[in-house]
């Protein structure tokens, strides 16, 4: 069973941390450069959860390799932070997850390196992130109190596909609050007619479309943890956690702003 969060205590808890690892993703984005390495970069995350007495949930929770997860080009998830040196053009995703006090927030946003306004790819991943976003939008739109939990994964497909794009089908948004990954799990981004559940008030959850330009499937490299698509694709990425409402939806996490 979900846990189900209504007090003015867990609702503080949830939106502190929610409002901790928005405001640490949003430094992180403002903070990369060409040149610096993703290692350097998930150490300037670290320092910011420490400062804020969070603790890295990927640590805490599965021993991951970095504090933060950071995806570049053609891997889409969990990328663990190292020695790849970033460049100008890339497509960027930051996956932030963090504890505090008991309480579990995660969000993540994609956005282009340096992109500039003459370069077609860039403008290109950039209108893929703006898709991505608004399938995000779209998904949590569906949300409230007794809607049948696969409308998110009906959603999300078919807004993504509506705009051309693709979705990774075997990367899940999910419960979230008490753990990293709590029930309910799996909330698949497609619609899957035998899921039977039913959103309720007080539930917490992500959701976290990864919206692509072809890939439907993600592999794990061999480090075991990031998750790459065919390199000949771009995939990207935005989560929200947020509290299901009687008539919608209470976001914990904040809106990530693409760098100029
Ligand atoms: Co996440
Ligand atoms: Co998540």
């Amino acid at each position: 069973m979900a846990a189900v969060f209504e007090s003015e205590k867990d609702i503080e808890g949830l939106k502190r941390i929610g409002g901790i690892v928005s405001d640490v993703l949003q430094f992180m984005v403002n903070a990369a450069r060409p040149g610096m390495t993703t290692r350097d970069l998930d150490a300037i995350g670290a320092k910011q959860l420490k400062d804020r007495g969070a603790e890295s949930a990927p640590i805490l929770t599965y021993n991951f390799p970095g504090s933060t997860c950071i995806s570049v080009n053609h891997e889409a998830a969990h990328g663990v932070p190292g020695q790849k040196v970033l460049k100008a053009g890339d497509l960027v995703n930051i996956d932030i997850s963090a504890a505090l006090e008991g309480y579990f927030g995660d969000t993540g946003a994609s956005f282009v390196l340096a992109p500039r306004a003459d370069n077609p790819k860039d403008q290109e991943l950039l209108e893929l992130c703006d898709a991505t976003r608004a399938v995000l939008k779209a998904a949590m739109g569906v949300v409230k109190h007794g809607t049948p939990l696969n409308m998110i994964g009906k959603t999300i497909d078919s807004e993504a596909r509506r705009m051309g794009y693709t979705i990774i089908r075997n990367l899940c948004s999910h419960g979230v609050g008490r753990s990293l990954h709590d029930e309910p799990k799996e909330i698949l981004p497609y619609y899957n007619a035998k899921d039977k559940r039913v959103l309720k008030k007080g539930m917490v959850i992500t959701i976290e479309p990864f919206v692509s330009t072809g890939a439907d499937w993600v592999d794990a490299l061999d480090d075991g943890w990031t998750l790459v698509t065919s390199p000949k694709y771009r995939t990207a990425q935005f989560e929200h956690t947020m509290i299901v409402e009687a008539d919608g939806v209470s976001v914990m996490t904040k809106d990530i702003l693409q760098p100029k």
